[in-house]
């Protein structure tokens, strides 16, 4: 998959270039590309943002140049890819997003700095994404985080998909605890039944433990989780134990 990021920090790239996202990069598994609008300036001082019309303070991002750094994106590249605009204003960011990006053969990651862009820029993306109910200084913390939740989808960059299969969100579910050695630290100890060697025992309490642990701290996800008989079962025991 490639990935193309349009922002005046191409800078930022290079911290995508670590851990297995850097490996994939570098055997060209996955590539990353910048492009930067100051390059498509025509003035002295290489504005790329000016005062709004109408008045009002702050900038913001003139069209041209991000237009024509979208445009030198598309002359080297084949195929399609889908544009998408980072904005407090755009839909929420969720797991499902990132796995229907991760299914695409570019995605073009639009960012912005300033107060806000020229509204003649949205006519040029496909879809606005938003990571939160907050306002960044500009988009390429959240390109950044785009970048890897979809990207640690993919086959090329994580060998096998099992590990992703069963962790928080994919399931609609928090992840169960997990524990590694020491078997006991500082007078704490692994719970005893992922000692026992007993699959079915060790599934059944993971199951319960997900489903106590999203009760406790994300019920909302229960709403919308697909929940077995048995499930809604052990989530009324839970209910009725008080955790
Ligand atoms: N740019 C500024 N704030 C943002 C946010 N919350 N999400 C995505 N892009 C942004």
């Amino acid at each position: 998959m490639r990935f193309e990021i349009v922002t005046l920090f191409p800078e930022i790239a290079a911290s995508l270039r670590l851990g297995l996202l850097g490996k994939a990069i570098e055997a060209g598994r996955v590539e990353v590309a910048t492009s930067n609008p100051r390059d498509f300036t025509t003035d002295r001082h290489r504005s790329v943002d000016d005062a709004p019309y109408g008045g009002g303070s702050g900038m913001v991002m003139m069209p041209g140049p991000v237009v024509e750094a979208l445009e030198a994106l598309d002359a080297g590249r084949a195929g399609p890819t889908r544009r998408v605009l980072l904005t407090p204003q755009g839909r929420r960011f969720d797991q499902a997003t990132a796995e229907r990006f991760a299914t695409l053969p570019c995605l073009t990651l639009v960012c912005g700095r300033y107060e806000g862009f020229d509204e003649r820029i949205r006519g040029y993306v496909d879809e606005e994404v938003s990571l939160g109910d907050f306002v960044l200084l500009g988009g390429e913390v959240a390109a950044l985080t785009v970048v890897e939740a979809t990207a640690r989808l993919l086959p090329e960059v994580v060998g096998n998909r099992r590990s992703t299969e069963e962790e928080s969100h994919t399931t609609g579910l928090l992840e169960y605890p997990q524990y590694t050695r020491p078997v006991e630290f500082r007078g704490e100890r692994v719970p005893e039944v992922l000692l026992s060697g007993h699959h079915g025992r060790i599934a059944h309490w993971r199951r319960r433990e997900a489903l106590r642990r999203t009760l406790e701290r994300r019920p909302d996800l229960l709403a919308t989780a697909p929940l077995s008989e048995e499930d809604r079962a052990l989530l009324r025991e839970l209910e009725r134990e008080g955790t």
